[in-house]
């Protein structure tokens, strides 16, 4: 059976792109199925940082093809700018990378509409400011939708904005006076000459994918976000517009469930968070707190929008429940390193709803803010693991929280990372 899913447990940033880089070697194909330029993996190696939003993490793979599903939603100028800097590094991607042409486009007027809607005092969701919402709403709604397949049609894409845009510079206008308006000529003439950037790497991914299928190609499908943003079984509405769990496999990609065989639930030794929405856990303690700590030890400032991220203990209750949403086979224990030093560690074990006890983790965001986390105190350890390579170079006490969490969650541990290289492993 040929497919691992590397999916996060948490609200994202958990580093998946550093499992999928490990991992990349011994696969064939690496593929995106959800998401877009929201993500942002990083992945180091001998020192050297590779930051990929819309690109799949295996293009800095020499043997890996990568592939950018149909579920993904693709906003060509990012496209260009990040294969341009990878071939700035040596990395030439003709004939390694694919990208679906079912894969719907964003355009600027999505982000404007997420701009404008965003800069509003209610209803904001702390998005990324990449488009990603509106272009998946035009998705569904269909009418005002454009896929790649269809920049390649110059005339076909000229005739399709002269209908959209003057629906969307209404839609903008009633939003807000400030609203830019757009002109359909001259975005039919910037992203035809997208177009002919993205021509090469254009095809029916799905039919691709089945024959890499035929031919027992061993995937990866690298899952954007985490379980907690997934549009259905997040933490709505503060969550992605997309799936983010294995689930979205299927459908973004074409490649049915069945030939996923593994599943790897990636988890942060703590919990980060970026965006609003409630966060049980939070270490939300000021300047001189340990949440602010750790934000620094483990530099929690986001990839894409450099905003600080929100930080608190690892909540094994919302892990647990991600688990087994996702299906995972096993989990990886990632950044432990940034927790050495502290006197003692907390997971949070339960949850106290109204005073009474629950055992369960509530997804709807309106009962998950009125959660108090219920908490397991651990002893920490003090010395450096970060030149750790096997669990017996970790003190006992990273050891145990290694175990709690094992037990906690009821599934074992695979990876442990203990910093950002990707020597700074833990085969376990
Ligand atoms: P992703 O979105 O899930 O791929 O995760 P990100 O790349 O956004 O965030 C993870 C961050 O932690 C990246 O900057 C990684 O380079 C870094 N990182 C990965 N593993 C470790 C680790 O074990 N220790 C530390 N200190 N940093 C790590
Ligand atoms: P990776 O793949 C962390 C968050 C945003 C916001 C919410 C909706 O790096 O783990 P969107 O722009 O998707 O409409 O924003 O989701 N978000 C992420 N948080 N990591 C990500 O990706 C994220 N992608 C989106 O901060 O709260
Ligand atoms: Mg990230």
């Amino acid at each position: 059976m040929p497919g691992t899913c590397v999916v996060g447990l948490q609200w994202g940033d958990e580093a998946k792109g550093k499992i999928v880089d490990l991992l990349g070697d011994g696969f064939d194909l690496v593929v995106r199925y959800n998401g877009g330029a929201n993500a942002g993996h990083t992945v180091v190696v001998n020192g050297k940082s590779f930051k990929l939003s819309l690109l799949p993490t295996g293009v800095i793979r020499p043997n890996v093809t990568s592939v950018i599903g149909n579920g993904v939603v693709v906003y060509p100028p990012r496209f260009i700018e990040e294969m341009e800097s990878l071939a700035k590094g040596g990395i030439d991607l003709a004939g390694k990378l694919f990208v679906s042409d079912h894969a719907h486009v964003i355009f600027p007027y999505h982000m404007e509409e997420e701009r404008v809607l965003e800069s509003g005092t209610e209803g904001k969701i702390g998005t990324t400011g990449r488009g990603i919402g509106p272009c998946y709403q035009d998705k569904v709604g269909r009418r005002f939708a454009i896929r790649v397949g269809e920049l390649l049609r110059p005339e076909h894409l000229r005739e399709r904005l002269k209908f959209i845009v003057p629906h969307k510079n209404k839609v903008l206008a009633a939003l807000s006076s400030s609203a830019k308006a757009f002109d359909a000529d001259q975005l039919a003439a910037e992203y035809g000459a997208y177009a002919d950037r993205l021509r090469p790497f254009v095809r029916d991914t799905a039919l691709y994918l089945h024959d890499a299928l035929k031919s027992n190609k061993r995937f990866i499908f690298e899952a954007a976000q985490g379980s907690l943003l997934d549009v259905d079984h997040g933490t709505f509405p503060f969550v992605t517009s997309s799936s983010s769990l294995p689930s979205g496999i299927w459908g973004g990609t074409g490649v049915p469930a069945k030939f996923v065989h593994r599943i790897i639930g990636v988890v942060k030794a703590y919990t980060s968070r970026v965006g609003q929405g409630p966060f049980p856990t939070e270490l939300d303690d000021g300047p001189d707190g340990l949440g602010e700590r750790i934000r620094k030890i483990g530099r929690e400032y986001g990839t894409v929008t450099g905003r600080p991220r929100r930080v608190g203990w690892l909540d094994a209750v919302a892990v647990r429940h991600t688990a087994a949403l996702s299906g995972a086979d096993e989990i990886t224990i990632m950044l432990l390193d940034v927790l050495s030093g502290l006197p003692e560690l907390k997971i949070c074990t339960g949850y106290e709803l109204d005073g009474e006890r629950i055992g369960y983790f509530p997804s709807d965001a309106y009962l998950l803010e009125r959660v108090k986390p219920v908490y397991e105190t651990v002893p920490g350890w003090s010395e450096d693991i970060t030149k750790a390579r096997s669990l017996s170079d970790l003190p006992a006490a990273a050891r145990q929280y290694i175990d709690r969490v094992a037990e906690l969650v009821g599934l074992k541990v695979s990876v442990v990372s203990v910093g950002p290289d990707r020597e700074q492993t833990i085969m376990v």
